[in-house]
């Protein structure tokens, strides 16, 4: 009997919209985790039956799960059930503590002296968002539950999630079936002594909730012990940190890069915690930007160039992405060492997002201001020193990528980073890659890319020197190591890797 893989997320790899008659089109979903996870699935889909469930975004969701007979529809070989989630619990859920504050905890972005004020405002979005995950739970255990005997795997995404595994293993203890929970936590995770911003009660369900798992990932193994430690900290749970985990090459500190890194055991279950770094599936990229969309963007972008190296950064416009201070960086580069003006140009592309956030509203204010700021100082007749694009536009993006003399990736935090790794699969002269040593990235590519602090402006100003100067044969050495590293730990093996891990 063929094994049964139910995939949960927020955001679905797909979503729709109304054109202007009033039909539906599906549009791909956007981010790392779908890309990830889409492209592991496709490994698995030729022998296990998949349902992806994720929750209707927007009113043209609704539309679609409304009409839905069977309950799902099948965009792109694999089922999608997207749930009819009330718009104002799931605005609650997903805007309000999904964004505005687990996000924040773990990004560490709160402006402490104002921020988060829980007050009596944030019961009804704590009920809501109880009441989105149990939808997730009742869902996957309908699922799980059909007729057959088939090895269920259910691998639940992210922080929108995290109370869904102990709420689902409640629905299904009842069951003998085979079915083992995995859980997937794609950002960082916040040291114990700022995880305690969050209520107590809250904090601990979260913990909890992802506790219901048999297994849980993390991309880092920074993000993994911070979990043990808050595990340990705020639960009081007993927590084995006896792990077979596999550390990095020489020059990477000896830090873990893969494997478990303990056992937590709470209210009777041990929940397996390990680290599977996400890479990219380099062959599918590589053969995505021999598109003739992509082929023309590059043409377009190498004349706007007229020859002089690039600086390429490509990002949602985010706050943990730290647009701001990599802008302040390049403008400290220009202005420190004159030699490059002139003969460098910068593509800022910063996508839209989360812009029912007000945080995200005024970020994206900044990101253009400075943007114009270095324009208007450095600019000439013949030179733009920056090019910034605040339309998402994929092709565009990964021409970006292919001219790439220079990558920047600066994150305040991030649980991973893609671009860190497509950028340097991608670039066709090999690009030297400026990266925060606070993105889970830098355990995988610590020793080929020039490590940051993403709060000092002038050491990245300083890096980005040391990047363009960078001769051509080290430039290309360090990419294409970077891009093996990227390969090896494809999502196929992401996915798989976990998968076996609840014992396939
Ligand atoms: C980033 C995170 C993912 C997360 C996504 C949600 O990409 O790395 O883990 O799923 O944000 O973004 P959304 O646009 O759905 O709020």
């Amino acid at each position: 009997m063929r094994q049964r893989v139910l995939v949960a997320s927020n955001r679905g790899p797909i979503s729709f919209e109304f054109a202007t008659d009033g039909s539906l089109t599906g549009l791909r979903g956007g981010g790392g985790m779908i890309s990830g996870v889409t492209s592991g699935l496709a490994a698995v889909t030729p022998h296990a039956d998949v349902t992806w469930i994720c929750a209707a975004l927007s009113d043209a969701d609704r539309a679609v799960a409304r009409q839905l007979d069977t309950g799902t529809c099948d965009p792109g070989g694999v089922p999608v059930r997207m749930l009819d989630i009330p718009p104002d619990i799931f605005d609650r859920a997903y805007n309000n503590v999904a964004n505005s504050t687990l996000w924040f905890v773990h990004h560490l972005l709160f402006d402490t002296t104002n921020q988060p004020h829980f007050g009596l405002a944030f019961a009804p979005d704590w009920e809501s968002y109880l009441t989105y995950s149990e939808a997730f739970a009742d869902a996957l255990a309908e699922e799980a539950g059909g007729p057959g005997s088939a090895e269920v795997r259910i691998l639940v995404q992210d922080y929108h999630l995290s109370l869904v595994p102990r709420m689902l293993r409640a629905r299904l203890d009842g069951g003998a079936r085979n079915t083992r929970i995995g859980y997937f936590w794609h950002i960082p995770w916040a040291p114990p002594d700022y995880y305690r911003i969050l209520p107590l009660e809250v904090g601990r369900a979260l913990l909890d909730g992802i506790l219901g798992a048999d297994h849980a990932g993390f991309h880092a193994a920074r993000w993994a012990t911070a979990f043990l430690d808050c595990c340990a900290a705020i639960l009081g749970a007993d927590v084995d940190r006896a792990g077979s985990a596999s550390t990095g090459p020489e020059g990477t500190g000896g830090a873990v890069i893969a494997g478990t890194v303990g056992r937590v055991r709470y209210r009777g279950h041990v929940t397996e915690v390990a680290v599977h770094p996400m890479g990219v599936d380099a062959d599918a990229l590589r053969a995505r930007a021999e598109g003739a969309d992509v082929r023309a963007h590059i043409s377009t972008l190498g004349q706007a160039a007229g020859g002089r190296k690039l600086i390429v950064r490509v990002d949602r416009t985010e706050l943990s992405k730290n647009i701001v201070r990599g802008l302040a960086a390049y403008r400290e580069l220009l202005a420190t060492r004159p030699q490059w003006r002139g003969r460098v140009m910068h593509l800022a592309f910063a996508y839209p997002s989360r812009s029912a956030v007000p945080e995200y509203r005024l970020y994206t204010e900044r990101v253009r201001l400075l943007a114009q700021e270095i324009t208007e100082e450095f600019g000439t007749a013949d030179w733009n020193p920056l090019i910034l694009e605040v339309k998402d536009d994929y092709p565009r993006s990964l021409a970006a990528c292919v001219l790439a003399d220079v990558l920047v990736v600066n994150p305040i935090r991030d649980g991973m980073n893609l671009v860190a790794q497509e950028g340097p699969v991608l670039s066709e002269r090999g690009c030297a890659l400026v990266l925060s040593r606070e993105a889970g990235a830098a355990a995988t590519l610590a020793a080929d890319a020039l490590l940051v602090n993403p709060f000092d402006i002038s050491e990245t100003a300083d890096a980005l020197d040391q990047a363009l100067a960078m001769t051509d044969a080290e430039r290309q050495r360090r990419s294409a190591a970077i891009a093996a590293t990227a390969a090896a730990f494809r999502p196929a093996r992401w996915l798989g890797d976990q998968l076996a891990r609840l014992g396939t």
